[in-house]
């Protein structure tokens, strides 16, 4: 009986005692001293104003970028899941702080809401390179959703160009620039707690 017994387990990860709990107090006390919010993305002002929008912004940039949330509708109940596995792979939310993301989720992001399919890219050169070449086959959306090392987004282009994309080879490196800046991997030192 699947369903049950993923309702036990959320409510334990999320319980006064439970281990999860634990690790994100040690996770709060470990990144305290280099806590710092990532670089301005332009997305954090598509997502509506409510208590828990600078949590999300805080908390769940880290792996993914906000694209990953924005592109995603759940219900209550699969947001509460989705928190919960969110911080069980090491986003840094206590008890208090994932209820609150998990009401703003489930009230702006539901599968009955107003569809999105916006994506706003950040300033810089290769901005139109991007918009100009890399629409033929898939959306912008697929672009942003992870963030990649340099060596990883260089690898990637290049694989794109294998696939047909047409890009100047003047402007690989602008691109490669770009998307390591915008949607490259954190540092420890990058990444934040609410
Ligand atoms: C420590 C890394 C990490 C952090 C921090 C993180 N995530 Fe994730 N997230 C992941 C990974 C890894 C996946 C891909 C999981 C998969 O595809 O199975 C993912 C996938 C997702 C998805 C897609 C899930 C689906 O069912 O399609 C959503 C939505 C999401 N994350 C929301 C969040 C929210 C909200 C936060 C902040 C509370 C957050 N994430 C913080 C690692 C992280
Ligand atoms: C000629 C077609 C084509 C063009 C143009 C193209 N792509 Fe792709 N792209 C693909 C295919 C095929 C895949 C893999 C199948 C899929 O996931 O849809 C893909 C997947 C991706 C993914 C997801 C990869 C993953 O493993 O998660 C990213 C990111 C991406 N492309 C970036 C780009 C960028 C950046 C450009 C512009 C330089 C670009 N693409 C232009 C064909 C193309």
């Amino acid at each position: 009986m699947p369903i049950p017994m993923r309702k036990v387990r959320v409510r334990g990860w999320f319980g006064p005692s439970s281990a999860l709990w634990r690790l994100a107090i040690s996770g709060i006390a470990l990144s305290a001293a280099i806590a710092q919010t990532p670089a301005h993305s332009p997305m954090e002002d598509e997502f509506p104003e409510g208590a828990g929008k600078q949590l999300v912004i805080q908390a769940c940039q880290k792996c993914h970028t906000l694209n990953r949330i924005y592109d995603t509708d759940l219900w209550t109940y699969q947001w509460r899941d989705t928190v919960a596995d969110m911080v069980r792979r090491g986003a840094v939310l206590d008890n208090d702080q994932a209820q609150t993301v998990i009401a703003y989720l489930a009230k702006n992001f539901r599968p009955s809401g107003p569809v999105r399919l916006r994506v706003v890219l950040p300033e810089g050169e290769g901005k139109a390179i991007i918009t100009g070449d890399c629409q033929a086959c898939h959306s912008l959306q697929k672009i942003v959703i992870l963030r990649r090392s340099a060596t990883d987004w260089d690898s990637l282009v290049h694989t794109m160009i294998r696939q047909g994309a047409k890009v100047r080879d003047e402007d690989i490196a602008i691109i490669v620039e770009y998307l390591t800046k915008n949607y490259g991997s954190l540092t420890s030192a990058q990444t934040s707690t609410p």
